[in-house]
């Protein structure tokens, strides 16, 4: 059978200096998740991970126990794995001279596995140090996962988007991977008439009301309710970025620019036909 940690001891190469005793997992009691997700959560790379996330992280966390003086880091190596220190003490050190100690309840060798470098430091126990560990392999199939849960949920929603439906998949894949979820309370507003627009939004939940100054009334009158599927924002889509708030890193963002201005064509289209059809609407001869 095969248990991160029957993987760890078998297969992880030497780099992180694994020669530490191993624990059984079933001295993961409550209190040690507590404090490996206050460890997550104070890290400054790593509490940007989405909860979901940081719950399955820590569910395949296992101790490794190491002896005063042995390292648990080496700088310049490549990072397996990801820790938290549950218990003694470590010190950071970076071209042999020290940086600072670690006390339990702190989460380290962060910086290997989420920017793919080098470790920058090496750690070292001071006294016998209790250190919860998480493959790179594991962390990486858990973002992966949730990821791709993630993905698969709102490409069938974009799927029901009436303006989105002739899209190829290949795009509507695209659209998903810039998508960004927002919550609104009741009463709040989402967009204010007048306002120059760059979002373009898709009701994922819930229901919004439209409304507009009109003559002869103080207060902007309600002309529709939307729901889930529909949209609004479209018009501005055409005039500016699509989904400006997209939360892509630049270089992936760079490579979709071009998919951003076939989409922009698709709906500009889209709104002119629509335009064109108000436009007939309003021509024709009044017929009750
Ligand atoms: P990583 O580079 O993967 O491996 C060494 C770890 O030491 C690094 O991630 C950080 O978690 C930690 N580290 C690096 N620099 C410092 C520092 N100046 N002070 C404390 N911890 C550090």
């Amino acid at each position: 059978s095969k248990s991160p940690s029957k993987d760890w001891v078998v297969g992880a190469p030497a780099h992180d200096l694994d020669m530490a005793l191993f624990v059984s997992a079933s001295s993961f009691h409550l209190s040690t998740k507590q404090l490996i997700n206050d460890a997550i959560m104070n890290n400054d790379f790593l509490k940007k991970l989405e909860p979901q996330h940081m719950r399955e992280m820590v569910d395949c966390m296992y101790e490794k126990v190491y002896g005063e003086g042995q390292l648990v880091i080496q700088e310049g190596q490549p990072g397996n794995h990801l820790y938290v220190l549950a218990e003694g003490l470590l010190e950071v050190i970076q071209h042999g001279k020290l940086l600072g100690e670690m006390r339990p309840g702190t989460a380290f060798g962060e910086l290997a596995i989420l920017y793919n470098c080098k470790r920058t430091a090496t750690v070292k126990a001071v006294s016998q140090s209790h250190i919860w560990a998480l493959d790179r392999q594991t962390f990486q199939t858990i973002m992966m996962q949730t990821t791709q849960a993630r993905h698969q949920e709102y490409f069938s929603f974009l799927c029901s988007v009436s303006l989105l439906r002739g899209l190829p998949e290949e795009k509507l894949a695209k659209i998903v991977d810039c998508l960004e979820v927002d919550h609104f309370e009741k009463g709040e507003h989402i967009i204010r008439e007048g306002e120059e627009g760059n979002t373009f939004f898709i009701i994922a939940k819930g229901e919004v009301k439209v409304t507009q100054s009109t003559e002869g009334f103080a207060e902007p009158q309600e002309i529709k309710t939307l729901g889930v599927g529909d949209y609004f924002g479209e018009k501005a889509l055409i005039s500016s970025i699509f989904f400006v708030s997209c939360i892509l890193p630049s270089s992936n963002f760079n490579q979709m620019v071009g998919t951003y201005e076939e989409l922009q064509a698709y709906l500009k289209e889209y709104v002119e036909e629509l335009s064109r059809s108000d436009e007939r609407r309003n021509a024709l001869p009044y017929s009750p």
